[in-house]
């Protein structure tokens, strides 16, 4: 089947779409984009998405905002056409081409965005990582001082989950120059500790307002379930009872070891298995069938 691709408000083939060179998403890291994950063929809170989009675009001075209707409608097409059952819509908004390369944005009345987004199936849930965990390795977090908006300068993170693939890992928690972790390379980190609370580094400039983040945090209040928003350091963290990371790109995956020290017990822990079970159900998904490992959890 042709994947269908949506470029500055067409639809085409994947094999079709062009963006110039001098487009300042490719010459200089000057737009941002978002990850909304997709399951049963719908996508799960599009709306914070949106919401979050718009607002790293108003952030970096973007006078003007793609029509937020059309993106929905963009969205809602791109997985129908793709037909995705389980998966991804990634856009981008870049601030245009302009036929040269200069630091200084367009004026007001030049900007022309450039907007393209595709739709990915991918699974989500039935996963090894999602059932078995993942090993995290932790690195100094270098990146600019506003990652609370989400830009296409990923390069920290590039560099990151290569690092952890040559430690025989398969992601990094990035930490901040006072030993405190800050997020994963692309999702939010969170442990359990002995108390049984649940911890996850409370919003500010340092990291992404996650969209899973903030979706677990409401399901686990609808419980009655409280969440520390408080940041814990890496000594913290190996001494975590569980630990775990949430993102559109792969919803909950347990950490079970940390720079090679085992996490609790080395398996996914019981709240652990309790959240991927809230979430999940929340998506619409069948657990017995699509993540029976989570059945049993509380
Ligand atoms: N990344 N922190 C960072 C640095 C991220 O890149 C992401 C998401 C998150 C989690 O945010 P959310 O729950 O809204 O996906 C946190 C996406 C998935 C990506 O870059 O592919």
């Amino acid at each position: 089947m042709t994947q269908t691709v949506w470029l500055n408000g067409v639809y085409l083939a994947r094999s079709e779409a062009r963006i110039s060179p001098f487009d300042r998403g490719f010459l200089l890291g000057d737009s941002v984009y978002e990850v909304t994950a997709v399951y049963g063929g719908r996508l799960i809170d599009m709306e914070r998405h949106l919401d979050r989009l718009q607002r790293s675009l108003t952030e970096l001075r973007f006078p003007v905002l793609p029509d937020r209707q059309e993106l929905e409608a963009m969205h809602r097409r791109l997985i129908a056409d793709n037909a995705v059952k389980e998966g991804l819509v990634y856009l981008q908004v870049s601030r245009g081409a302009y036929g040269e390369r200069n630091f200084l944005p367009p004026t007001d009345d030049k900007v022309r965005l450039t907007c393209f987004a595709f739709a990915e199936s991918k699974a989500l849930v039935d996963t090894p990582a999602s059932r078995g965990g993942i090993r995290a390795i932790t690195l100094p977090d270098i990146r600019w001082g506003r990652r609370d908006i989400k830009t296409t300068q990923l390069l920290a993170s590039v560099l990151a989950k290569g690092e952890a693939k040559a430690r025989d890992a398969q992601d990094a928690w990035l930490v901040a120059p006072d030993g405190l972790v800050n997020e994963g390379a692309s999702s939010n980190a969170w442990i359990v500790n002995r108390d049984g609370d649940v911890l996850t580094r409370p919003l500010s400039n340092d990291i992404l307002p996650g969209v899973t983040r903030h979706g677990l945090m409401d399901l686990l209040s609808a419980q009655g379930r409280k969440v520390v928003e408080r940041a814990f350091s890496v000594d913290e963290a190996y001494g975590a009872t569980e630990a775990f990371q949430t993102g559109a790109g792969a919803l909950v995956w347990p950490v079970v070891a940390i720079d090679g020290r085992t996490i609790g017990s080395g398996q996914p822990g019981s709240v652990t298995r309790a959240i991927q079970k809230l979430y999940y159900q929340a998506a619409g998904v069948d657990v017995a069938r699509a993540a029976p490992w989570v059945l049993g959890a509380a």
